[in-house]
């Protein structure tokens, strides 16, 4: 039996989708790739988003027989208005993923995190056969941290612990992240703070550094990772 509820029907992405020519471009390269029986990891962010209305015309059109893990709250329900079936990690692997990214370097390491997902999204990708990170142009960087502070997932507990541990790291701004529509810090999907911390130097091990420290749940640093990137340009 349907619920007879319009929240899932009605659900709209939850702010305006900027760069949103080239994101739509490696959306549609994305959902290319799809094949009958595929599972696949779903990333978040706008792009996810774009990529994931591609793969569900594709599934709807074609009578694809497609599962989705996805990594956040948002999408699961995107994934049940488009009509996209899911499944979980205790059930399945996923065969490929996709996902977004804030800054991508030369050497495709990522910064990821602004949806605060980070944990479920490194999570989805350190499970998965092939990982595909889809961005475009402007989340391309000479060096992390160039736009945007490394996201940092910790429990609540440890919050005062961990902030001294990313100092000892060479953090020099340390926030915590605030809520939109709610007050107070937002909580994550773990129900743990976020910290957005900006450092002068980010360094191969840094990744490894600050998930060392008591209390850190997950960073949004993905370092040395076997990802292949697909850029498109929003010219
Ligand atoms: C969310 C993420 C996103 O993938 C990242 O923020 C990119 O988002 P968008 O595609 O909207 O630019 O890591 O936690």
């Amino acid at each position: 039996m349907d619920w007879q509820s319009s929240l899932i029907k009605n659900l709209e992405w939850s702010a305006e989708i900027i760069n949103i020519s080239g994101k739509q471009k490696v959306a549609e390269e994305i959902a290319a790739k799809v094949k009958d029986g595929d599972i696949l990891g779903v990333g978040s962010g706008s792009t996810a988003y774009l990529a994931l209305i591609a793969i569900a015309n594709r599934i709807k059109k074609e009578k694809l027989n497609v599962k989705a893990i996805p990594t956040s709250l948002e999408l699961s329900m995107f994934c049940s208005k488009l009509g996209v079936p899911l499944t979980t990690l205790f059930e399945n692997k996923p065969d490929w993923l996709f996902d977004g990214a804030d800054e991508v370097d030369p050497n495709n390491s990522l910064i990821k995190g602004r949806g605060g997902a980070m944990f479920k999204e490194k999570l989805l990708i350190s499970s998965s056969e092939v990982s595909y990170i889809i961005v475009d142009d402007s989340k391309m960087v000479n060096k992390l941290g160039t736009n945007f502070p490394v996201p940092i997932e910790v429990f609540p507990q440890a919050l005062l612990y961990v902030e001294k541990g990313l100092k000892e790291l060479g953090a020099n701004s340390i926030a915590l992240r605030p809520a939109k529509g709610k007050d107070g810090p937002i909580i994550s999907e773990n129900g743990n703070f976020i910290l957005d911390c900006k450092f002068d130097e980010i360094g191969s091990s840094m990744e490894k550094d600050i998930k060392s420290i008591t209390g850190v749940i997950e960073s949004g640093l993905f370092i040395g990772y076997n990802l292949n990137i697909l850029v498109a340009s929003n010219t």
